[in-house]
C-alpha cells in the first residue's frame, strides 16, 4: 500500500511515523511545501525502521508526481488556529492550502482515497469533494476526526478513576470499528 501525507509538520509527520511504525504500508510518501522539512524528517524516520523492526519506506518530498498512484492521501496540510482566530478565520486561511494541494495530489492518484485532517474539519472535507471532482457517490473522502474521540475518552477515564493509568473508556455514541469494547 502506498500512503501520500501532505504536510509535513506536527500532524503529518506524527501521521508518517505511526503508519511507519505499525508497518502496514510499503511506502509512505511525506510532502510538503516547505523544501527540505519533508526529507529530512523523512529520513530520520526512515533510519529509525530497524529499531522499530518495520519496513515501510519513508521518502519526503516537494513533488506530488512522487506520490502517484498512492491507494491512501492523508491531508494535514494546513494553519492550526491560533489565539483570537475564529473558524472563519481559519477557514479563509487553509481553503487557499486545500486548493493548491489537493487538486495536484488527486490528479496524479485517481483512485485514491483521500482522508482529510485540516482544520476546519468539516468544511475541508467537503472542499476536498468538490476540488477532486471524486465521485459523491464512492466513498472516496473521508474525515480524520478521531481525535474528539480520543480526548472524550480520556477525559471519561480520568473522572472515572484519577489516579489510575489510563487504559480505556467507552460511552454509548461515541463507538468505533476499532473499540475494544467490541470485542
Ligand atoms: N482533525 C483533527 O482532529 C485535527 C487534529 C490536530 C490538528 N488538526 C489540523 O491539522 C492541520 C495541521 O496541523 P499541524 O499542527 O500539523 O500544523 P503545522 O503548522 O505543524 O503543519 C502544517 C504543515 O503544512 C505545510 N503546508 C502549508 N501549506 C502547504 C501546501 N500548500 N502544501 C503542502 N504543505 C503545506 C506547512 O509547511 C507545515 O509543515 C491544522 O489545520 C490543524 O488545525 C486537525
Amino acid at each position: 500500500m502506498k500512503v501520500t501525507v501532505i504536510g509535513g509538520g506536527n500532524v503529518g509527520a506524527t501521521c508518517a511515523y505511526i503508519l511507519s511504525d505499525k508497518n502496514i504500508c510499503k511506502e509512505i510518501y511525506l510532502l510538503d511545501i516547505v523544501d527540505g522539512i519533508p526529507q529530512g524528517k523523512a529520513l530520520d524516520m526512515w533510519e529509525a525502521a530497524p529499531i522499530g523492526g518495520t519496513s515501510s519506506k519513508i521518502i519526503g518530498t516537494n513533488s506530488y508526481a512522487d506520490t502517484a498512484n498512492s491507494d491512501i492521501i492523508v491531508m494535514t496540510a494546513g494553519k492550526p488556529r491560533t489565539p483570537g482566530m475564529s473558524r472563519d478565520d481559519l477557514l479563509a486561511a487553509n481553503i487557499e492550502i486545500m486548493r493548491s494541494a489537493i487538486g495536484e495530489a488527486a490528479k496524479v492518484s485517481p483512485n485514491a482515497i483521500i482522508i482529510v485532517v485540516s482544520n476546519p474539519l468539516d468544511a475541508m472535507c467537503y472542499s476536498a469533494l468538490r476540488l477532486t471532482g471524486f465521485p459523491h457517490t464512492a466513498s472516496s473522502v473521508w474525515q480524520g476526526f478521531s481525535i474528539r474521540l480520543a480526548i472524550a475518552r480520556l477525559s471519561l477515564w480520568n473522572l472515572a478513576f484519577p489516579s489510575k493509568t489510563f487504559r480505556h473508556a467507552c460511552s454509548a455514541g461515541m463507538e468505533t470499528p476499532w473499540c475494544p469494547c467490541r470485542a
